[in-house]
């Protein structure tokens, strides 16, 4: 038997936790009997000391034993899951999970909502008219078996420990720590059940890991954990300096996917992003098909119409209105368009993702505190891209505006949110390296 204060101070002195340590910690945490105060000083040593890869492999398990684990060998096939560590303008799950699908993943994915300036999956699914996140297990399971495709909301029951730790680490300055990242993640991706995961972590100004250092080391720590495991696991180091699509906020990110996946928005970042991760879950998930063909069969899958076939398919399934991929417009639409202008001329030299994340936040896309409701309608439209010139009066975004309560403080957030410089920048790939 230990005691909390026993495992804080060993921490704080830079110790290593024994296995029946943690399992020690967890455990009292998911019996409700670790103060709060004791978990978050022992979270905060963690952050200073860290964990080796033991330590956090430990952790995930313990994490995952919390609570229930989801089943997925009643469905036949390859079972893939993706998850991004999040960012701006990150809508590829709407893009990605219907082309993987339709090339025969099975894609059985739990997605979160969105906090501060990052946004989240079932909010941009629940923009969709009609469209329902909660399904049972049994309900989830029986859409991935007929169509290959559900996304639907994490039950409580899931890894509760990281409910509890998150909810904490998110007010006591502890969340861009690696091990308790990895261990967070890992635990609901791998308690989630899928045989091949494709992990997207972001680095730089939108992202918690700003240096793409810190992000291959958590790369690379969640990709061991997951191999432990048994299971295929690939990461993606790429860039949240900017935001990924044109469009933030919820409604306005499933308009942007539903209209890649129309062909309509060839060559942007996010449907470079969105098809690269694609092809390695489709390569993930196919006998015989390398990489170069997986790029293909995506490119072919979305050309052919299947991919938004099968969005439909799933938005139509989850009770909503599979018209929005005909009509994207049928989507919430914000009653005001204000534009936002440049006053100075010269290149634009980067887009601040987060800032831009806070000023869609402000306009009502985001919530700055977990009960704050969202309206799906609003958001930002940009206009422009790294490296294109600008001119004094140009506009650079356009605000979809409801509410203009906060639509001033949405305003000032934006202004130190272009920066333009004299000369163009360099462009570096979105995607720096997969780490597999
Ligand atoms: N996303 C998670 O699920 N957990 C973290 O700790 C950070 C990002």
């Amino acid at each position: 038997m230990f005691h909390p204060v026993q495992l804080i101070l060993k921490k704080r002195n830079g110790g290593k936790h024994t296995p029946e340590e943690i399992r020690f910690l967890i455990g009292e945490l998911s019996q409700g009997r670790l103060e709060n105060y004791q978990l978050a000083a022992w979270l905060m040593a963690v952050w200073f000391r860290g964990m080796d890869d033991e330590e956090t492999d430990v952790l995930t398990q313990a994490m995952i034993e919390s609570g229930d684990q989801v089943d997925l060998s009643s469905i036949e096939g390859v079972k893939v899951d993706k998850h991004s560590t999040g960012g701006v303008g990150d809508g590829t799950t709407l893009v990605i999970a219907p082309i993987v699908a339709a090339a025969g993943g099975r894609v059985a994915k739990m997605s979160g909502r969105g906090l501060g300036h990052t946004g989240g999956t079932l909010d941009k699914l629940e923009a969709i008219p009609g469209m329902r996140v909660d399904l049972s297990q049994n309900e989830f399971l029986e859409q991935v078996r007929k169509i290959g495709l559900a996304v639907i909301s994490q039950t409580g029951k899931l890894v509760p420990a990281d409910g509890a730790m998150y909810a904490l680490r998110d007010v006591t300055g502890t969340v861009d720590s690696i091990p308790l990242i990895a261990a967070s993640v890992m635990s609901k991706k791998l308690a989630c059940g899928a045989d091949a995961i494709v992990l997207d972590v972001k680095f730089g100004h939108g992202a918690f890991m700003k240096e793409l250092a810190d992000a291959r080391k958590l790369a690379e720590t969640m990709v061991a954990i997951g191999r432990l495991r048994g299971r295929k696991v690939r990461a993606a180091l790429s860039s949240m300096e900017e935001p990924l699509g044109s469009q933030i906020g919820n409604a306005l990110e499933v308009d942007e996917g539903i209209r890649i996946l129309r062909g309509e928005r060839k060559g942007t970042g996010l449907e470079k992003v969105a098809y690269e991760l694609a092809a390695h879950l489709v390569e993930m998930s196919s006998q015989g098909v390398d990489l170069n063909a997986a790029r293909q069969k995506v490119a072919q899958i979305v050309s052919s119409g299947q991919a938004l076939q099968k969005l439909g398919d799933m938005i139509e399934a989850q009770g909503g209105d599979r018209r929005v991929c005909d009509d994207p417009l049928r989507l919430p639409q914000a009653a005001r368009k204000v534009e936002f202008k440049a006053d100075k001329a010269g290149f634009l030299g980067g887009l601040a993702a987060e800032t831009i994340g806070t000023a869609a936040m402000w306009l009502g896309a985001g919530r700055r505190t977990k009960s704050d409701k969202i309206d799906p309608a609003v958001g930002i439209v940009l206009q422009v891209e790294k490296g294109n010139p600008v001119q004094v009066g140009q506009t650079l975004a356009v605000l979809h505006v409801n509410d203009e309560t906060h639509l001033q403080s949405a305003q000032q957030a934006l202004q130190g949110a272009f920066n333009i410089v004299p000369e163009s920048p360099p462009r570096e790939p979105l995607i720096r390296d997969v780490i597999l």
